[in-house]
């Protein structure tokens, strides 16, 4: 144990050599240019501040249409894409779409609050227009689906213009031990926005910096432990982790049937709330969406942004999992962290500390969660591949995936290695399915590790409404109930963060200006009041404004209304 840490002590620090001459000490400041913020005499946010409020209300008095958003949007993406990449592929029909939203503003039959307002995707979500959905592999470059992904197609039924898709850990980060965070073979390297070189977490990790920068009003990610809550962390925002089964995973690319969930990723809570009101819901073609309580009716999330929402709350601290998590980078996130607490507090909740989770030690040697995911992505990956009307590769199983991500040298095998499949305890070593009788007993170790040892158990025996998690450690239990998170911006690393690198040593881990974030967690199927709490804290802090990107896009919606 000692000589590992030491190992990758010496590891970090002969990377800060290598990388010396790249990553600057501090971020330069973003360039001060010239941002018309006024539009037809109007006072008008930037589009990095901009909520989904003011831009209904924009487009109600016809201050930009849908297509000059779109139009802005796309600039936007131009502008930064070669620095951050950040987004993979444009949506061809995107303008288009954006018209017939402005034809049917003219005509009175306006959807909803989203009709016609920009929104970009994770790229394992497919689509079934121009656009490809890789998982960032050019395994599946080319392939077909059948029809939209459910989460697509209630997107496009609400009225959403489907911007494009942002790049990802490959394979949502269920490939290799020795990769990057926001790397795919065919995305390339996505940064983040706050550091040179920032490490932009993943697996959603286009969908964070996107969302951050104001490339389109907000982002969808996936999450099957952390990608939607860790990149949500360090792009400064707010971002939902749905309860498995709240949001349909049909024709997303899988991990794990078990724990795979579709969120939201935004720059308010309230926008995030928008964005899972549209795309929760009941789905014939994923059976856990059955598992919505109350007949599958969806709460008013957005409703549930409530200024009063901690009055009378009670909220505990799972201290355990802060103490065994923490380590030479945690102190300013610690000292956040208490000050959150105490404005929690003040807004009339009860703050009740040391809730533990009982078998939270015992589960960080435990290795049960491994067997679940390998299990379930042998069968669930297979399935993905049977659904696609063109499989340009003709992949049907992981044995193959594999064979093909060796000979194909676009996927930079071996250096990013494919052990996650291929290794040891990896799912082709590990051999057996979610079919299998091995399965059952390892997915109980999950439920009893997230339930009564964990997340489920904390809350009853408190008698709690949720728990509170400084996000970096919030994501992991939940996982392996499917109970929801919601992380909100809480703070910034110092000006004199010493800088740490990630085990390549070419990303920017942690550094000054870098954000971090409060996860409120809670029961299964509990979305609309985390959302509420996060929403209560959020306006009583505005946490995000207190810092900038060192790189801002400059064009504005003022640029391109004629
Ligand atoms: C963004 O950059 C990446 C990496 O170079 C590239 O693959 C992608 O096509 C670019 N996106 C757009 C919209 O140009
Ligand atoms: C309004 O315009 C839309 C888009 O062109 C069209 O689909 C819809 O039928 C129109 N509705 C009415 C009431 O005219
Ligand atoms: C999808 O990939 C194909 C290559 O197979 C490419 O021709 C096409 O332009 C891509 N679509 C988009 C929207 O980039
Ligand atoms: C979901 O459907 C599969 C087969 O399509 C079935 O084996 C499974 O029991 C169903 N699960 C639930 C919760 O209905
Ligand atoms: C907010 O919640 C309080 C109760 O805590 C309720 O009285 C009030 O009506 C709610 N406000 C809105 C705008 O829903
Ligand atoms: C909870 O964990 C903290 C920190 O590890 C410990 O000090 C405390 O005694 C624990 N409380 C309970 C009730 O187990
Ligand atoms: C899985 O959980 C069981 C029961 O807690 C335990 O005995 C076993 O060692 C765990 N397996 C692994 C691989 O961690
Ligand atoms: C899962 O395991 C069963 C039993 O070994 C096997 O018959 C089935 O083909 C496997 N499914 C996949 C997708 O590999
Ligand atoms: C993968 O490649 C190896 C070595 O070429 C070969 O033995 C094996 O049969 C291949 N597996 C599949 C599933 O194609
Ligand atoms: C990643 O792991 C593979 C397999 O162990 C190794 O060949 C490769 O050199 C490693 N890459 C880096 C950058 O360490
Ligand atoms: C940064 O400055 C603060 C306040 O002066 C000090 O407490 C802290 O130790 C410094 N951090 C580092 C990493 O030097
Ligand atoms: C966004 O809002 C913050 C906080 O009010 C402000 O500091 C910043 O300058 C705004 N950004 C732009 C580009 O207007």
């Amino acid at each position: 144990m000692h000589f590992l840490f030491y190992a990758v002590l010496c590891a970090l620090f002969s990377n800060l050599v290598v990388a010396k001459s790249v990553i600057p000490r501090q971020p330069p400041r973003s360039p001060l240019s010239k941002r018309q913020t006024t539009i037809k005499g109007q006072q008008f946010p930037s589009l990095i501040n901009v909520t989904t409020e003011d831009l209904v209300s924009g487009l109600e008095q016809g201050l930009f249409t849908s297509v000059d958003l779109t139009t802005a949007y796309v600039q936007r993406i131009r502008e930064v894409n070669d620095t951050l990449h950040m987004v993979t592929e444009l949506n061809p029909d995107a303008l288009a779409i954006a018209a017939q939203a402005d034809a049917r503003r003219a005509n009175g039959s306006v959807i909803g609050p989203l009709d016609g307002i920009p929104i970009l995707i994770k790229n394992n979500i497919a689509t079934d227009d121009q656009m490809n959905n890789t998982a960032g592999s050019y395994a599946l470059l080319g392939a077909k689906v059948p029809r939209d992904s459910t989460i697509a197609a209630k997107l496009r039924k609400a009225g959403v213009v489907i911007l494009g898709k942002t790049n990802l850990s490959q394979w949502a980060n269920f490939r290799s031990d020795n990769s990057t965070n926001g790397w795919s073979a065919y995305g390339g390297q996505t940064f983040a926005g706050y550091y040179p070189f920032q490490d932009p977490s993943g697996s959603s990790s286009g969908s964070g910096v996107s969302s951050s920068l104001g490339l389109a009003l907000a982002a969808l990610g996936t999450e099957t432990s952390g990608s939607i809550l860790s990149p949500s962390d360090v792009n400064n925002l707010a971002g939902i982790k749905p309860s498995v089964g709240l949001t349909s995973r049909y024709l997303v690319v899988p991990i794990s049937e078990h724990q795979d969930t579709v969120g939201p990723m935004a720059r308010t809570v309230k926008d995030a709330a928008y964005l899972l009101q549209a795309i929760a819901g009941p789905d014939p073609n994923d059976n856990y969406t059955s598992a919505i309580p109350n007949n599958g009716s969806i709460p008013d999330y957005v409703a549930a942004c409530n200024f009063t929402s901690l009055e009378g709350a009670r909220i505990g601290i799972a201290r355990n999992v802060i103490d065994l998590s923490s380590d030479n980078s945690t102190p300013p996130v610690l000292a956040a962290f208490d000050a959150a607490v105490q404005v929690i507090r003040e807004a009339g909740a009860t703050v009740i500390d040391n809730t533990n989770f009982t078998a939270y030690e015992q589960w960080l040697s435990d290795n049960n969660e491994t067997l679940v995911l390998n299990a379930d992505f042998l069968v669930d990956l297979a399935n993905y591949f049977n659904e696609l009307t063109f499989n340009p590769n003709d992949l049907h199983n992981l044995a193959e995936l594999t064979n093909y991500t060796h000979a194909n040298p676009l996927e930079d095998w071996p250096d990013r290695d494919t052990a996650v499949w291929d290794g040891r305890g990896g799912a082709l070593q590990q051999g057996w399915n979610n079919t299998d009788p091995r399965f059952w007993p390892a997915y109980q170790a999950n439920l009893f590790y997230g339930g009564p040892g964990g997340i489920l158990g904390a809350l009853d025996r408190n008698n709690l409404d949720a728990i509170l998690l400084p996000t970096q450690f919030s994501p992991g239990i939940p996982a392996l109930v499917g109970s929801p998170v919601v992380t909100v911006p809480m703070g910034f690393y110092p000006s004199n963060e010493t800088i740490v690198l990630e085990r390549r040593g070419t990303l920017v881990e942690t550094g000054p200006q870098i954000p971090f974030g409060l996860s409120f967690l809670g029961r299964r199927f509990s979305e609309a009041q985390l959302i509420g709490f996060a929403y209560a804290y959020e306006q009583r802090t505005m946490i995000r404004n207190q810092e900038q990107p060192y790189i801002v896009p400059n064009i504005e919606l003022a640029d391109v209304v004629a």
